[in-house]
């Protein structure tokens, strides 16, 4: 069946967002289920697509679904109507994709956070839903797991990640809750976890949230991937090989990736930053962006009501000048 890996969220919005010419290079950092490619690989006559993530699960979808549309590079290296599918952090992109000889790209499109694929499958322990190993990596040949950070970092280190990257405002007592917890042994699974986050919280909390453990599952899967890490430069040096007129598309599903998206963009944005006082500008800055979303893209009633994940997405376009 099409879609069960994942239903692409903000589909149409970025496919128009992303202006594609059919002899273009368009890099998708985030391939998943290859939602979103499949649409730009249509597009594309004597094109590129180069596709990037982490997770070999997705890189094995991705595959399948796009020879459908598209011929596949067999030698590494792409060539006109060919698509690549890399297996690595879309940070390694810009290197990655210079040392391919790609200087310039006509678009990028990066849609953060995990699938579908990735949270419905219980063992891959995304889900404080079903029972699985508390593991949440999405590459799996790394050695760091939440099961890991949840029982060998200190209490303080812990409150630490769900207050920055869940802003859980229990963030204390469920740190102290899973320290004396795994007195008794170690905790090994995502049900087991979400019991100790639930005891850890009022009881009119856990009622009023649509899943208690919610925030110290997203900062732990945050943590467990790096997914704020350097983040920020990345998109900067991204932005760097856009060709003049190509187009950026974000898609984010928290206020912490947004926040970092929103202000690469307005920084990119901006031309002299010098006070108002100086007589003349010291501080060389030119714009290198024109931001189009001025307030982010969300999904309509009707992607609502067919699509509840996207209940959370955000998408943001800029234009290289
Ligand atoms: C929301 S899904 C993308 C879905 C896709 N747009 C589609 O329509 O099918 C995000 C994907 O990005 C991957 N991912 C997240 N962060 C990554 C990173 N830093 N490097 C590479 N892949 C990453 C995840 O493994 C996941 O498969």
């Amino acid at each position: 069946m099409e879609n069960t890996y994942h239903i692409p969220v903000l589909l149409n919005e970025v496919i128009s967002g992303l202006e594609i010419k059919p002899n273009g290079i368009y890099v998708d950092l985030t391939l998943g289920g290859a939602g979103h490619s499949s649409e730009i690989a249509k597009k594309l006559s004597n094109g590129i697509l180069i596709g990037f993530d982490k997770d070999l699960e997705a890189i094995l979808e991705s595959t399948k679904k796009l020879s459908k549309i598209i011929k596949i590079s067999k030698d590494g290296i792409p060539k006109a109507g060919e698509a690549l599918l890399i297996n690595k952090d879309f940070k390694l992109a810009p290197e990655i994709l210079k040392s391919l000889g790609i200087e310039s790209v006509d678009g990028i499109l990066i849609d953060l956070g995990v699938s579908s694929h990735q949270i419905d499958t219980p063992s891959r322990g995304f889900s404080f839903k079903s029972s699985g190993d508390l593991d949440m990596r999405m590459d799996q040949s790394q050695s760091l797991t939440a099961k890991k950070l949840v029982n060998e970092l200190s209490e303080e280190q812990l409150k630490k990640i769900f207050w920055e990257f869940g802003e859980e405002e229990f963030a204390s007592k469920i740190a102290k809750n899973i320290v004396k917890e795994r007195q008794n042994g170690p905790i090994e699974t995502t049900l087991q976890l979400n019991e100790i986050v639930e005891n850890a919280l009022p009881k009119k909390v856990v009622f009023s949230r649509g899943g208690a453990a919610k925030k110290v599952f997203q900062a732990l899967r945050i943590a467990v991937n790096g997914e704020l890490d350097n983040l920020k430069e990345t998109l900067e040096n991204l932005i760097e090989m856009l060709k003049p007129g190509g187009k950026i598309c974000i898609i984010s599903f928290h206020s912490l990736e947004d926040r970092i998206v929103k202000s690469v963009f307005k920084e990119k944005s901006l031309g002299c930053v010098c006070p108002p006082s100086f007589p003349k500008c010291v501080c060389n800055h030119i714009p290198s962006i024109k931001i189009i979303t001025k307030k982010p893209i969300v999904a309509s009633e009707q992607e609502l009501k067919q699509n509840s994940r996207s209940a959370s997405a955000k998408l943001r376009i800029a234009e290289k000048i």
